[in-house]
């Protein structure tokens, strides 16, 4: 009857996951679908716990349990509060090497299960192969997302040496030629009802050993495969991680017969293999580009440090008060979100400023990259924490189709996702990457603290066109003395 009600449980939070994860393709429905998966998370959890049954045994070690979930509840809730929007992609990493490093140890408690017994494995082969699976996926995911946790910080720096490729190529080789080799030492000549037996792994010294082996030469996997690729390109790793760690995730729900495990692992695993895909797309890259590394690999200078060899031309600035005089007295203006204004967390003051500008009868939209910012919708969620109505978020398309009769585009701290040079410059390390193309409106101002260069480390033209003033400042108190301005004409 337990395993009734179990399956019924499993069966509902599957469907939350469905839900959610439908739900989430829309700011409007996002935090609902959040919730609805989170609930269905929560029953299969409670469900294992007071429902689950093995030859007629339930859980006993509550006190473990629920030290656990309190412990790591804690942690968790304290961490995703604390968390700035810019460090989101770290957290997002560390929450996924945790999934990452679950999945490893089920495969290693698993294993130790099945060499416990003195007379042998009574598993099929498929059960071990899948107990690899679990492990070296689920070991890359989490020493990988570790390395990315500590790049995206500051703590752990890119590592770039000669033949680097190579020796991940070896290491992956070793990887899959070591478990082919465990796999391949079973014995199938035994068996059982009809299902084969395994080999006297107990009996066989070297077996456990072996296996760890394994799992440490996963583990530096991990880290030598993310340790090359460059800050920028993180977002897109994190997001090829995240899904190794639902199909890892999804080798338990096979272990153990768990349908919602097996659910939420493959919807993670395919998710998170759609969202790499779509962020290559969007910076016209190949994953094969992003993991060998082009802009974020190191080879050109990231974070601001200098443009790559191209001649600076004259740039033009522009007062506060000419800036709100121009703005007053447009019909439509265009704001251009960047990873600026995440960082100088302008998006409520960005949000008054729109408010402000409609009042006076000025038709305000928001033009949206899909890469602007270093996340996958970092600037569709940073605004609507600002409560912008999200009718009035234009995606990349929409919006270029609206710049020609665009009269102002006000570029805040957005830099790669706005540079022509995509578009003009076959030798720019962004060349084909689709643009805002904020050159067609008949003016341009664009806010930032300096002339330095965005993520990609490259110059920007746009900078130096006629059209085009700069406002410079933080985006915050810029917008704030805009505001100020504006009231008082
Ligand atoms: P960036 O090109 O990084 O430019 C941001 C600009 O903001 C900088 O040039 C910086 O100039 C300015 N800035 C920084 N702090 C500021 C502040 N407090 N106030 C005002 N301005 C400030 O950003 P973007 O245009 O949003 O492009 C995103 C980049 O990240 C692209 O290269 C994209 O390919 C990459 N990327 C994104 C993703 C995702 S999924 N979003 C994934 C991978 C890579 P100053 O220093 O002069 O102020």
């Amino acid at each position: 009857m337990g395993i009734s009600i179990l399956t019924v449980c499993y069966l509902i939070a599957s469907v939350t996951f469905i839900l959610g994860l439908k739900m989430l393709s829309n700011p409007a429905t996002a935090r609902k679908g959040n919730l609805i998966a989170a609930g269905g998370m929560t029953l299969a959890i409670l469900g294992t716990i007071f429902l689950y049954e093995e030859n007629g045994q339930r859980l006993h070690n509550y006190g473990w349990i629920f030290g656990g979930i309190f412990i790591g509840g804690i942690i968790g809730t304290m961490t995703a509060r604390k968390v700035k929007m810019t460090a989101m992609p770290e957290l997002v990493s560390l929450f996924n090497g945790m999934g990452g490093a679950c999945a490893a140890l089920i495969s290693i408690v698993e294993f130790g299960r099945l060499v416990r017994a003195d007379m042998g494995i009574t598993a099929p082969q498929g059960e071990l192969l899948i107990i690899l699976l679990g492990l070296i996926i689920g070991s890359v995911s989490f020493a990988g997302s570790m390395i990315a946790w500590g790049k995206l910080n500051g703590r752990i720096k890119d590592v770039v040496f000669r033949g680097q490729h190579l020796v991940n190529l070896f290491f992956l080789l070793l990887l899959v030629a070591g478990a082919a080799y465990l796999i391949n030492s079973m014995d199938f000549g035994v068996t059982f009802g009809g299902q084969p037996l395994g080999l006297h792994f107990a009996a066989e010294p070297w077996v456990k050993p072996f296996f760890y082996s394994i799992f440490v030469l996963a583990l530096v996997y991990g880290i030598l495969f993310v340790l090359p690729i460059g800050g920028a390109d993180m977002p897109v790793v994190i997001s090829l991680l995240n899904s190794f760690t639902g199909v890892a995730a999804a080798c338990g729900g096979f272990l153990y017969d768990n349908r919602a495990m097996l659910t939420g692992g493959i919807l993670v695993g395919a998710a998170g293999t759609l969202l790499t895909i779509l962020m290559c797309k969007a910076m016209n890259r190949s994953l094969m580009n992003v993991l060998i590394g082009s802009f974020g690999g190191g080879a050109v200078a990231t974070n601001g440090t200098g443009g790559v060899g191209k001649k600076q031309g004259v740039y033009k600035e522009i007062s506060l008060s000419d800036a709100a005089m121009i703005m007053s007295y447009a019909h439509k203006i265009m704001i251009v979100p960047g990873y600026g204004l995440a960082v100088a967390q302008a998006q409520h003051v960005c949000h008054e400023l729109e408010k402000l500008l409609t009042e006076k009868g000025v038709n305000v939209k928001y033009a949206i990259h899909p890469v602007a910012g270093r996340m996958p919708g970092h600037m569709n969620v940073l605004l609507a924490e600002a409560d912008v109505d999200y009718d009035n978020l234009l995606e990349m398309e929409q919006a270029n189709a609206e710049f020609p009769t665009t009269d102002v585009v006000i570029v805040l701290g957005a830099n790669d996702v706005v540079n022509p040079a995509a578009k003009n410059d076959p030798g720019s390390p962004i060349y084909g990457m689709p643009i805002l193309e904020v050159e067609a409106a008949k003016t341009c101002i664009v806010n930032k603290r300096s002339m330095k260069p965005g993520y990609a480390g490259i110059e920007n033209d746009l900078f130096f066109q006629p059209k085009t003033s700069m406002l410079f400042g933080d985006a915050k108190k810029v917008l704030q003395d805009l505001i100020a301005e504006i009231k008082s004409l």
